[in-house]
């Protein structure tokens, strides 16, 4: 960017917000054909840019996801993670509204057994898409009780169309299970095409300096949980299905891919409802 103009890396042609181009260091103040781009609605919220690639006159500002939770710049947080994916966005999906997984794919890192059992609540929500895991009597399997027994939770809303919120937390057995402000976290996912997947992530919570090692702390188990233990496992199944279509493989479904199945079909809904 430069000021409210972009800037091609290459050399050096600048867009204003139409797509008009209107500055060409090397071309004597001439502007050659085509230099002219597609200009896309975007509009900046919650420290997210929000571009909307179909059709300008059917850009709804009012149908971005809330993310109010994702704290204001200025403080120490653990934001602006990001992954590249070789698999289908709707695989990460798949993977963030099945909570279970965290006590076996993530048994040491982030969960542990004593997490398996709990049951999930599923049920629609003015925005989405919700499921609720509470496991109490088990052992923490992340944060400052980790490894304690205590009464903990986890749980996620879907926002169309990629978007999910967690909000998770332990406390002593018994204990009101107050949410901690600083224990959300985002994953947002944007297709780049069937097959590859930019993935945002990142957490609540901003700290001042002294605690700044709270969001250096999250930040580095976020990125070596998610890509080395994710992100394999959503790789290896993007490439066993190939070109497939996920229902005409008559996938196993688990109880635990109930929030997961409502996402997947009410984002085929969604996406019959814009092309009718
Ligand atoms: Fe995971």
């Amino acid at each position: 960017m430069r000021g409210d103009r972009i800037e091609c890396a290459y050399h050096g042609l600048q867009f204003d917000r139409t797509g008009a181009c209107i500055a060409n260091p090397s071309g004597n103040g001439q502007f050659p054909r085509g230099t002219r781009v597609r200009s896309y609605p975007l509009v900046e919220r919650h420290r997210i840019l929000w571009i909307w690639p179909g059709n300008p006159a059917d850009a709804e500002a009012s149908a971005i996801p809330d993310l109010h939770l994702i704290p204001p710049e200025g403080g120490n947080d653990n934001l602006g993670n990001y992954l590249h994916v070789r698999g289908n966005w709707l695989l990460e999906i798949d993977n963030i509204m099945d909570l279970t997984h965290v006590s076996y794919l993530h048994d040491g890192s982030l969960g542990n057994p004593t997490m398996r059992g709990g049951q999930i609540k599923v049920r629609e929500t003015p925005g989405g898409i919700r499921a609720d895991l509470w496991m109490p009597n088990t052992l923490c399997g992340f944060g400052p009780m980790q490894g304690q027994p205590c009464d903990q939770w986890n749980n996620v809303e879907w926002m169309a169309p990629s978007i999910m919120v967690l909000d998770f937390g332990a406390v002593p057995p018994g204990a009101p299970p107050i949410q901690d402000p600083g224990g959300y976290a985002f994953h947002v996912f944007t297709p780049e095409s069937e097959t590859a997947t930019h993935y945002f992530f990142g957490s609540s919570g901003s700290y001042s300096d002294e605690e700044a090692w709270k969001a250096d702390f999250v930040r580095e188990a976020q990125n070596r949980v998610f890509l080395t233990e994710d992100n394999p496992m959503i790789e290896a199944i993007a490439e066993r299905m190939g070109d497939a279509e996920f229902w005409s493989m008559r996938p196993a479904i688990l109880p635990s891919d109930a929030a997961a199945v409502r996402v997947r079909r009410r984002i085929a809904k969604m996406c019959r409802e814009e092309t009718d």
